[in-house]
């Protein structure tokens, strides 16, 4: 059981992976000045070390926060990932310990959707062949299978962050949007939903996925689909590697059937730029390839850089959780001229009442009190008026199934 009540220039992040400098600016304006940073990744004794006396860590996706470093971190308040994914941190082991994690999941959502644009245009103008072309010194200079944007129909599956903003660029750029999602979405702009996935191959011009990475959409795209497209329709792959048969693809991409593809995204990806990128698609010069650089701009970086840096402030200063992955979500008014108890708990049956009557035992009266659980944990914010005893806090310390406490002034 953890009980923490700190200062702010007390309260240290450590910044590991060369974290965008917009992160140092987010902290600094929240008030943050103890901040230690460094370039790359730590070995795993040098992290042990660096995290022993930390309150936040920031990393991206090489450092691995396992069960064995996060509890050898005795004081750690919360996990930044700067980056989407969050496989790299042992959540429940984060979780067990009272630990919110937090990631960026929708800073690079214009720099994908910027590039599929791009991609759209390149494909209707046959662009990736005659390039490839021109650097073996052929000229094929013809209109011939070369088409505006203008007035073709884009075909969207899954209509969620990426999606929508890629709509409503289409349509910015004269393209007829429709799209299919398995849950009901309200189309933005003239956009169309379409009832089956089926009419939305046989509708589009170009086709571009942008759904999440789950059983339901493991080869959602095959030789069956392929074959349900327009003769010469594109397809474009920017979400995740196992959405798409490759195989099919090529197949359908040598015989002509589809007019050109891009591929951002691969079922297995090189581990780094020193290894060789493997794929039925190399050598097919109408199928643009790209080195899952979908979300990766400058701009990106620096949006993940403020979100994450912002989430992890605001938890720090009044106790907010929207958005984390392993813990309870709770979105916290101000708290001026009142003392606000934040109490991480094990989810089960007696807690609230034992943190209730500690209230009552010592006479103080709660004027806002916030709870949500999520599986195993359970978060309540408590605001008090008046003054509290440190034997207030060491009494809901000692409640069984606490996991931290902490009090924010
Ligand atoms: P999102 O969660 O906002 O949207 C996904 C949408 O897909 C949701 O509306 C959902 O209802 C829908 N969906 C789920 N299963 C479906 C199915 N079987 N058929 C049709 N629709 C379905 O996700 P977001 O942020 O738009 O990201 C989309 C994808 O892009 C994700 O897989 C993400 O990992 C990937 N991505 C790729 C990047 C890159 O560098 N290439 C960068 C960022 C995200």
């Amino acid at each position: 059981m953890k009980q923490q009540s700190l200062q702010k220039s007390k309260i240290k992040f450590l910044l590991l992976e060369g974290i965008h400098p917009s992160a140092l600016d987010a902290l600094a304006k929240a008030g943050y000045d103890n901040v230690v940073c460094y370039p790359k990744a730590l070995p795993t004794e040098e992290l042990m070390a660096e995290i022993r006396d930390a309150h936040f860590v920031g990393i991206r996706s090489r450092t691995q926060l396992s069960a064995e470093v996060i509890e050898a971190a005795p004081r750690l308040v919360a996990i930044g990932c700067f980056c989407i994914g969050t496989n790299q941190v042992d959540l429940e082991a984060a979780s067990r310990n009272g630990i919110p994690v937090f990631n960026a999941p929708f800073s690079n959502t214009r720099s994908v959707a910027e590039l599929v644009m791009a991609e759209v245009i390149l494909l209707l103008r046959g662009v990736p062949q005659r390039s490839a072309a021109a650097h073996r010194g052929q000229w094929q200079k013809t209109a011939e299978g070369s088409h505006e944007c203008r007035g073709k129909t884009l075909g969207i599956i899954g209509y969620g962050n990426i999606g929508m903003q890629l709509g409503v660029i289409a349509e910015g750029l004269g393209m007829k949007v429709i799209y299919f999602d398995v849950e009901s979405k309200l189309p933005l702009g003239n956009a169309q939903p379409k009832a089956t996935l089926s009419s939305l191959l046989e509708d589009a011009h170009v086709v571009s996925l942008h759904v999440p990475q789950h059983a339901s959409t493991e080869l959602l795209i095959g030789s069956n689909e392929i074959a349900k497209l327009r003769q010469g329709a594109m397809l474009i792959n920017a979400s995740r590697g196992n959405v798409v048969d490759l195989d099919a693809l090529a197949e359908a991409l040598r015989s002509g059937c589809i007019g050109g593809a891009a591929i951002d995204v691969f079922p297995v990806e090189p581990r780094s730029n020193n290894d060789e990128f493997l794929s039925p698609l190399r050598g097919l010069d109408q199928c643009i390839l790209t080195p899952h650089i979908g979300g990766s701009t400058e701009e990106a970086q620096e949006n993940i850089g403020v979100e994450v840096a912002e989430k992890l402030t605001r938890y720090s200063d009044n106790g907010t959780t929207t958005s984390a992955v392993n813990f309870p979500e709770v979105a916290l008014p101000e708290h001026d001229g009142k003392h606000r108890l934040l109490h991480v708990h094990q989810n089960i049956p007696g807690v609230m009442s034992a943190i209730n009557q500690v209230f009552s035992e010592n006479n103080v009266n709660v004027s806002g009190q916030y709870l949500q659980t999520m599986g195993d944990t359970g978060y309540v914010v408590i605001d008090i008026e008046a003054d509290y005893s440190k034997a207030l806090i060491t009494s809901l310390t000692a409640i069984e199934g606490t996991l931290r406490t902490r009090v924010l002034f």
